[in-house]
């Protein structure tokens, strides 16, 4: 029996959609790694129960810091940024967490830094606070660990095909460190908004919508690029065409991430029929109700969509894309130096 509901909400469902396509399902992504970071700090000593732990959230990395701290007896600050919802800062209220969100910002990459500098404010009044740093401390690897495991037991011997969104990368990038230590043979696609510094899109603009959690418009040490053999960019209206179907195909009410996610994945098991692949929905539907689903009837049919080849960056264009990365380093602008 579970003891707190972050270990439920915390362990993914994994699901067989196809013969080929399985779906790696979280309620909330983020609980497992926030726990067993939460876990970490305090077994090292780095923090003590009762300690304040702070951290910059679009969502849900701050609903996953919010269980970890009411599991452990801390206390939880978050800066957020304008996407964290209603719901969400009601729970976080409720939960004990305190939460302080930022102006509106039409430009993601102004919020990001504002949100970073606002932190440092507060730092500098509370030096006794620990800052989480999600997207660059990778004590966020280490609870996907276990999840890397039940993956290669429950999918044997199979070669696979691992697809993800990237934002902090350390579910995409812990996975597949998890199960290329295991011995499985892993192909990892990593999935991007347009407009994202991460893979080099920063130069392309999607008119109608940033995707919730995936992309940054800042470096984040979290990213290991030399881990992605492919990379995928989707548009909004891609991304809605792939989270629609996933509903009306597969019964899956998952977010944006996991339909862009979802429709990456199905044009790379077309590729290569021999091996399983697994692409990992992050969050549920229900924060993309009016801007997604209501739309349904809009939504382009997923066989007629298909991503253009590109080999660089130049020839990005809205509103799919897909490039062989082979392993390759990351943009200098999107890479973390040390210090
Ligand atoms: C909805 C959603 N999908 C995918 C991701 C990407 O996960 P990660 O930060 O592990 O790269 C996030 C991260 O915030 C997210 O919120």
């Amino acid at each position: 029996m579970d003891q707190h509901i972050a270990q439920a909400v915390g362990r993914p469902d994994l699901i067989r959609l196809d013969d080929r396509l399985v779906c790696l399902r979280f309620e909330t992504m983020k609980v497992v790694s926030a726990v067993a970071a939460v876990e970490h700090l305090l077994e090292t000593g780095a923090v003590r129960p009762g300690d304040t732990l702070i951290d910059s959230s679009s969502g849900i990395y701050a609903y996953a810091l919010a269980l970890a701290c009411h599991q452990h007896g801390m206390h939880c600050h978050i800066v957020g940024s304008t996407t964290v919802d209603h719901t969400l800062r009601t729970q976080l209220a409720v939960l004990g967490a305190t939460f302080e969100q930022m102006e509106p910002s039409s430009d993601l990459g102004l919020d990001q830094k504002r949100r970073v500098a606002r932190i440092r404010e507060i730092l500098a009044e509370h030096p006794e606070y620990h800052w989480m740093r999600q997207y660059h401390d990778a004590v966020h690897y280490l609870g996907y660990r276990a999840v890397a495991e039940r993956l290669r037991r429950e999918t044997g011997t199979d070669p696979i095909t691992l697809v993800g969104g990237v934002g902090s990368g350390a579910s995409t990038g812990a996975l597949a460190e998890g199960l290329r230590t295991a011995g499985a043979d892993v192909r990892l696609t990593g999935v991007q908004p347009y407009g994202s510094l991460t893979f080099g899109s920063d130069h392309i603009a999607d008119p109608e919508i940033i995707i919730a959690g995936i992309g940054s418009s800042i470096p984040f040490g979290n990213v290991h690029h030399d881990l992605y053999d492919t990379v995928h960019w989707l548009a909004f209206e891609a991304a809605l065409a792939g989270s629609v179907d996933l509903l009306r195909r597969h019964a899956v009410f998952a977010g944006l991430s996991t339909g862009a996610a979802y429709l990456a994945a199905r044009w790379e098991a077309g590729l290569e029929p021999g091996r399983t692949t697994v692409f990992i929905a992050a969050d549920t539907g229900h924060r993309y109700v009016d801007s997604v689903f209501a739309r349904h009837r809009e939504a382009a049919a997923v066989e007629d969509l298909a991503p253009l080849t590109v080999t660089s960056q130049d020839q990005l264009a809205l509103p799919w894309c897909r490039m062989d990365w082979q392993h390759a380093a990351g943009p200098a602008t999107a890479t973390v130096t040390a210090g």
